[in-house]
């Protein structure tokens, strides 16, 4: 979704703007601009990539100290010149950018047409924006002034960046439900969307909260809420390097952040999974403990990938800790009045921690009374914070758009939970528990062993690629990475494709087998083996193709199947951890061969940051 940059200093902006957008444009956008401060406002936006607005600003004057840039996700308005961000106020004096969406803009935008406001594109923000100039104007009073009001009255979600062409010494920026990160360096500050475009300059940042307004300066910073009263700003060092947001010889982050996993799986236990000692360290848990074990029901919510994890850890956590576990998607659960009783533990899953959708439904199950608990992947971002108590996944900055290495952290972060909080509540007996732990421990060598050579997923991928449409099927652990498979290949190829339990088949989508459609088995050897196996014969019986994730050594399955992809054996409750790693490499490849844009997939972004 749109990305914001910001920077004032001694350096010239526009290039520390135009390099922080393009580490940006991961979240997905479909214009870009720019705005500097050079002895007046210039402005300079294009519809396109941040190349498209390079190429447009050739030969043009770019000096400037003070400058604030802009990806734009196209939300009110089709994505075109006009619309792309900054927008300029109307006395020209007033540039703004701006994620998010203001719900009440229309009724704003009418009084100021009354007002004999006009407008210059179909946005929200232009409307914000001249609403804080009609204010101002109205009041008499300064910027940051204009602006506190224009917050009391709006309603919705944003990030901005406002400067002003009579104060070229000062960026105001203010958030409420859309992040914002400020670097500190030294006479110079960065503003920014996630820490990306920050890190190269300095590791030391602020992140904003909610309801609150940014003066900043080259060398000031000051913090107020809307009440003009001033905060103290909470300086936290980032954990993150920039090898880590480069793609470090891979041909795509997607490529990369999937090799990377034996690395992000092991981080995530390390630490935490003494296989040694039998222990599990978690401090959000073990601080936390009673609530897990009073909870009489656990509620799991996310979106798209995290709602997979969670339909997982569903199975996980009623098996070893044996409490009711329900798993909602975030957007309806917000919306559908949910029964929240004080008690109850709501588990939010979010790799960036900022989707829109998860975050409101957590403010209001916390205003229930519920106890959150958030398994997150960006330290510090809003679900972090908004959390009573969390478990990081440590997976480290995912830039490609569709979550792979993401996934895995989860699910390895969830199945730590439930093997510590089963073994407390004493429905996971000693003999199992050391028998997890030692699995658990074992696989970021099996998926290391997955990894060492992916050629024949490969061949498969361009095998299948040019099929209109695809089944994904698979039971108990493994059905939900049947949902999980069938969604990574339809945003990375662009292809149909439908993720089921396996036994659902018959009760409809068998209609769809003939001998074009292939059909993805997610069938490693576990406690369903024997009923997956009658599936299967089920598709051959009417010519599908298919196509199985196995497990090493698995004969029966390859004779049936047209093409296989093995695992390392495991415990089924570990399987989902390593049954996935050939589906995303499937997806990948399968995109590579289409020639798509496998980091960018069309239409999505990164971070869904509105509703
Ligand atoms: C799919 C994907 C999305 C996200 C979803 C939730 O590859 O990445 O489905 O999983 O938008 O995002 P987070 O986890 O950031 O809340």
């Amino acid at each position: 979704m749109c990305g914001i940059v910001g920077y004032i200093g001694h350096r010239n902006a526009y290039p520390v703007v135009i390099k922080g957008l393009k580490r940006l444009e991961y979240r997905g956008y479909d214009s870009a601009g720019v705005a500097l401060l050079n002895g007046g406002l210039k402005v300079h936006k294009k519809k396109g990539k941040v190349a498209d607005l390079e190429e447009a600003t050739l030969g043009k004057n770019l000096d400037g100290n003070v400058g604030i840039g802009h990806t734009r996700w196209a939300t009110h308005g089709e994505p075109s010149d006009r619309n792309s961000h900054p927008h300029v106020s109307n006395n020209g004096e007033l540039a703004m950018i701006h994620n998010g969406i203001i719900e009440n803009y229309a009724s704003i935008k009418q009084e100021l047409i009354n007002n004999g406001y006009q407008f210059h594109s179909d946005t929200d923000t232009e409307v914000l924006l001249n609403f804080i100039e009609d204010i101002k104007i109205n009041n008499q009073c300064t910027l940051e002034e204009a602006l506190r009001i224009a917050l009391r009255r709006i309603v919705g979600a944003y990030c901005i960046l406002l400067i002003d062409q009579n104060d070229p010494e000062t960026i105001i920026a203010a958030r409420k439900g859309s992040p914002l990160v400020i670097g500190i360096g030294k006479g110079e500050h960065f503003l920014a969307s996630d820490a990306s475009p920050i890190i190269e300059y300095t590791k030391e940042v602020v992140y904003v909260n909610d309801y609150e307004i940014a003066i900043v300066k080259a060398d000031e910073l000051i913090l107020k809420n809307l009440g003009n009263e001033k905060q103290t700003p909470f300086i936290t060092k980032l954990d993150m390097e920039l090898a880590h947001i480069e793609k470090g010889g891979y041909d795509h982050f997607m490529l990369k952040e999937i090799f990377e996993q034996p690395q992000t799986i092991y981080d995530c236990l390390r630490g935490r999974l003494l296989p040694e000692h039998d222990e599990i360290v978690m401090r959000g848990i073990d601080n936390h403990i009673d609530s897990f074990l009073k909870a009489s029901r656990i509620v799991m919510v996310g979106c798209g990938t995290s709602w997979h994890a969670a339909l997982i850890a569903e199975y996980i956590f009623e098996e070893l800790c044996r409490i009711p576990v329900e798993v909602e998607y975030a957007s309806e659960f917000r919306y559908r009045n949910p029964v929240i009783n004080e008690g109850d533990v709501i588990i939010a899953i979010s790799q960036s921690g900022e989707t829109a959708d998860t975050l409101v439904a957590l403010e209001s199950a916390k205003e229930k009374g519920a106890f959150i608990f958030g398994v997150v992947n960006a330290v510090g971002s809003s679900i972090a914070r908004l959390s009573h108590a969390g478990a990081y996944t440590h997976a480290g900055p995912e830039i490609g758009v569709a979550s792979t290495k993401a996934f895995t952290g989860q699910l390895a972060a969830l199945t730590m939970m439930a093997l510590k909080i089963g073994y407390k509540k004493g429905t996971l007996n000693q003999e199992r528990y050391t028998q997890l732990v030692r699995e658990l421990y074992a696989v970021p060598e099996k998926v290391k062993e997955i990894l060492t050579d992916t050629s024949h997923i490969k061949k498969i991928a361009e095998k299948y690629a040019s099929a209109s449409d695809f089944l994904f099927l698979g039971r108990g652990y493994n059905f939900p990475v049947a949902l999980e498979g069938a969604l990574k290949l339809k945003e990375i190829s662009y292809i149909h494709a439908e993720g089921y339990p396996a036994a659902e088949m018959k009760h409809g989508p068998i209609a769809l087998v003939e001998e074009t459609l292939p059909v993805v088995f997610v069938a490693t050897h576990d406690s369903y083996y024997e009923k997956i196996v009658s599936n299967v014969q089920e598709i051959k019986a009417r010519k599908g193709k298919v196509i199985a994730v196995a497990t090493e050594g698995d004969q029966q399955i390859s004779h049936m199947a047209d093409d296989v992809m093995f695992v390392p054996a495991c415990d089924e409750i570990i399987a989902p951890l390593l049954s996935v790693i050939p589906l995303q490499l499937l997806s990948y490849y399968a995109g590579v061969a289409k020639e798509l844009d496998v980091d960018k997939p069309r239409n999505l972004a990164k971070s869904v940051t509105v509703e």
